[in-house]
């Protein structure tokens, strides 16, 4: 059990200095470099030593990190995982070094649920259906109506929970189809060329984009101005993250919507690192509070948007 260390009298004092290692999916993303520097930020900012690993999307290096840390003796382990599945053994490792691994931003599917002590993020099956009822309301009534769906990272918690939520609402309008589906890992560059093969085979029949983040959905925004259509006139946008991206496009009247995915909860999980190693109590699952926007409140909010 993760909680024996402070059980066996273990544990630290709140104002304690700690050592916590960090490790992160990449900077594929204006929402991850958002994330990034919160937690950066608060784990120094509270006084802590911070050991920070970028994994650059792949799992080898996220377990290598993993690994270093528990050779480096870390007092906690933050880790946002890349992909959801093939980490039971190195988690393993730590929980065998008693070392406990906080979950951030995204989950793992694991059996074993005492290998990390919570999971604070997004619940994105909950942005999937956000994103669908916007275009459910949005759309309805108005014929046949064609999806494409740029995913994000094969085997990632977003991309599989976004699109499970997305056609769970979808799935119960027979006159809304996903046509094309596509990974576009999260990035500009790769959304943008994902939506250039799109246009290249179906162009005159693209109703929607949906787009797991508003990354990909800029970059495709472009690949659909070059192919000669106007984003959010001729074909509806929808993100997901509200990054300030997300608010110049839509103040330009690119896009129609994002779905808001929080990632300023840096100084939240450092409070749940020191109260958990203060020997106190907490939640196995903390959900991030969200929103959604819409293209008509751009203009106002982009002056205070924080990312
Ligand atoms: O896990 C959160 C997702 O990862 C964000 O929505 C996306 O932009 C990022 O790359």
């Amino acid at each position: 059990d993760t909680g024996s260390d402070t059980e066996e009298g273990d544990s630290k004092e709140a104002s304690e200095k700690l050592v916590i290692g960090f490790s992160q999916v990449g900077a594929e993303s204006e929402w991850r470099t958002a994330n990034t520097t919160s937690m950066q930020d608060a784990i120094t900012d509270a006084g802590h030593e911070l050991k920070f690993s970028d994994a650059q999307q792949k799992q080898e290096n996220q377990i290598k990190a993993i690994r270093s840390f528990i050779a480096q003796k870390v007092d906690a382990i933050v880790f946002s995982p890349v992909v959801e599945t093939g980490f039971e053994t190195v988690l393993q490792e730590a929980k065998d070094a008693k070392i406990p691994v906080f979950l951030s931003d995204r989950a793992v599917d694991i059996e074993d649920d005492s290998l990390w002590v919570t999971f604070l993020g997004s619940d994105f099956i909950e942005e999937g259906k956000k994103a669908g009822n916007w275009l459910v309301e949005e759309m309805e009534g108005e014929g046949e109506v064609n999806i494409v769906e740029l995913q994000g990272t094969v085997g990632s918690a977003p991309a599989i929970d976004r699109k499970e939520g997305f056609e769970q609402i979808i799935s119960e309008y027979p006159n809304f189809e996903i046509t094309k589906s596509q990974t576009g890992d999260f990035t500009r560059a790769k959304g943008k060329e994902v939506m250039e093969a799109f246009l290249k085979s179906d162009g005159d029949n693209i109703d929607v984009l949906y787009a797991h983040n508003d990354d990909m959905a800029i970059g495709a925004i472009q690949a659909i101005e070059e192919y000669g259509l106007k984003p959010a006139e001729d074909i509806v946008i929808i993100g997901v993250d509200a990054v300030k991206g997300a608010f110049e496009a839509m103040a330009a009247g690119k896009m129609n919507v994002t779905i808001e995915c929080n990632p300023l909860f840096g100084p939240q999980m450092v409070e749940i690192i020191e109260q958990y190693l203060a020997g106190e109590e907490v939640p196995k699952r903390i959900a991030v509070e969200e929103s959604m926007y819409t293209m008509d409140q751009a203009e106002e909010l982009l002056p205070t948007r924080q990312y």
